[in-house]
């Protein structure tokens, strides 16, 4: 590395002015291509997280299990994502993200095998475990890997597809769980996992390595070529080749961990990481992903077919409202949407509050919490949803990246298993009008801290944000 940084200086003087070459390059058809097939890790996340609801109570039928095993067989998934996504930094970083990926798409097809074989409770314990860890090195790995390969014009539109599969995932599994619960098979609904596992695998052999992280292992000569491959003109491979350089060469020499012992500035990325995660899991939405049918129950909603339905429902408006962030996070920038989404949470949770404050007595009371359950889930789809995983991509700097994303990544399952723990607690305790009164003022909250914490990334090279941080320019302000 040290042998490159005097030659880099030429290169990284170019990093000062972006020319418009560079700003108006083309996007090839190999970034796409890239970004797609790693965006299938999306669909394998979503499809883990909405495939229990529909098979537990099968589960529950045929092994007779007492509700601490049952609550088990639920959260044992994200225990085993909290630990997967510590696990990847680690090998993302002496293996590369490509890696990191065929590794994930392989335990996934071992964990589904492991659950259709599953003769007793515990062992689906533990393909859920081994479910859970290949998730959780996915959702460290794929938006790194997109975040990395993308050019940053359309950074957020890549981060914000792989959301879009995680909702598809999401809408897959709800889809096959109705289909499946005709003949009652939960084995089955396990079973088509496999199939997004081997998509991703056969899909991850063809896309290139990161060229970040190639040039982070000091192997520059290959960076250069993986980016010949992504961008279509010299001007653009030296322009970011020269940024690259320039990041890896600057004055922070340690990585990982060390770095966060030794660098206060990498410290505030980190902690900025680990609250967007944790602002994502405390809007509420994963108390609807898990507990949909139950909440249409409580609004009024009798019937398990009806149920079912607007569960099936709530995942199509969460795919449909994804594309909103799709269209909008590059042109209007991250925080004007997720100031629109914290404000259509908050407000929607309100109303639901308030219907079960006084009743859902009349249809019209009840079509209403429901509306306002669906417009809920669309304010998470096309805001938090997909831009927290962008902006945890884009604040940490290249030689701690592995580490801040590991440690935002792991904030994002541990609040999630938080929520799948005491959402059913607090309904018990509170009852629901409480409950999603107090979502109501968390989804206010994060107004606030989205005004005083989130920086605007839009159109800003990581090198850039970098720059800024490293230079303890205060957090909203490290993308301008
Ligand atoms: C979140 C998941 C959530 C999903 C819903 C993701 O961004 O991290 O916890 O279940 O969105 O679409």
């Amino acid at each position: 590395m040290v042998g490159h940084a005097g030659g880099s200086s030429g290169a990284a003087q170019q990093a000062q002015a972006k020319p418009d070459a560079v700003r108006n390059a083309d996007i090839v058809p190999m970034v796409w291509l890239s970004c797609g097939l790693a965006a299938l890790a999306g669909l394998l996340f979503g499809m883990d997280i909405g495939v229990i609801s529909g098979a537990l109570p099968f589960i529950v039928n045929e092994f007779h299990v007492s509700t601490l095993m049952e609550g088990w067989i639920v959260s044992s998934m994200m225990v085993g994502a909290a630990l997967g996504a510590l696990g990847a930094g680690a090998i993302s970083q002496r293996f590369g993200r490509k890696k990191a990926l065929l590794y994930s798409s392989l335990l996934f097809f071992v964990g589904a095998l492991v659950a259709v074989a599953a003769t007793s409770p515990h062992i689906l314990v533990v393909a859920r475990i081994l479910l859970g860890l290949a998730v959780g090195v996915a959702s460290f790995t794929a938006p790194l890997y997109l975040s990395e390969v993308a050019p940053e014009r359309i950074r957020g539109t890549t981060i914000s597809f792989y959301q879009l599969m995680v909702t598809i995932g999401i809408l897959a599994a709800f889809m096959s769980n109705l289909a499946f619960s005709y003949i009652e098979s939960w084995r089955w609904m396990f079973g088509v996992l496999m199939i997004p596992a081997a998509m991703l695998f056969i899909g991850v052999l063809m896309v290139p390595n990161s060229p970040r992280w190639l040039a982070s292992r000091d192997r520059f000569e290959e960076a250069r070529e993986v980016l010949n491959k992504l961008r279509s003109s010299k001007t653009e491979i030296d322009y970011e080749m020269g940024e690259i350089e320039e990041s890896i060469n600057a004055e922070q020499k340690s990585r990982g961990f060390q770095m966060f012992k030794e660098n206060p500035n990498f410290r505030r990325s980190v902690m900025l990481g680990i609250c967007l995660q944790l602002v994502q899991q405390f809007t509420g939405m994963n108390a609807i992903m898990y507990f949909a049918p139950q909440i249409f129950q409580m609004s009024g909603f009798e019937g398990t077919a009806a149920q079912l339905w607007s569960t099936v429902a709530t995942g199509l408006v969460n795919v449909l409202a994804t594309f909103i962030a799709i269209g909008f996070v590059d042109r209007l920038g991250r925080k004007p949407i997720l100031y629109a989404g914290f404000t259509v949470m908050a407000a929607s949770m309100a109303v639901l509050a308030s219907i079960l404050v006084i009743g859902p007595t009349t249809t019209l009371l009840q079509y209403t919490g429901m509306a306002s359950l669906l417009i809920f889930v669309a304010g998470f789809a096309m805001s938090a949803g997909p831009l927290i995983w962008t902006l945890c991509a884009e604040i940490q700097p290249l030689n701690g990246r592995d580490f801040g994303l590991s440690c935002s990544t792991v904030a994002n399952w541990v609040g999630n298993f938080a929520i799948g723990q005491f959402f059913p607690v607090m309904i018990a305790a509170i009852g629901g009008a409480m409950t999603f009164g107090i979502l109501s003022v968390l989804n206010v909250v994060f107004i606030i801290f989205t005004l005083l914490l989130i920086p605007e990334t839009k159109g800003i090279s990581l090198e850039k944000i970098e720059k800024n941080l490293m230079s303890g320019k205060p957090l909203k302000n490290i993308g301008s």
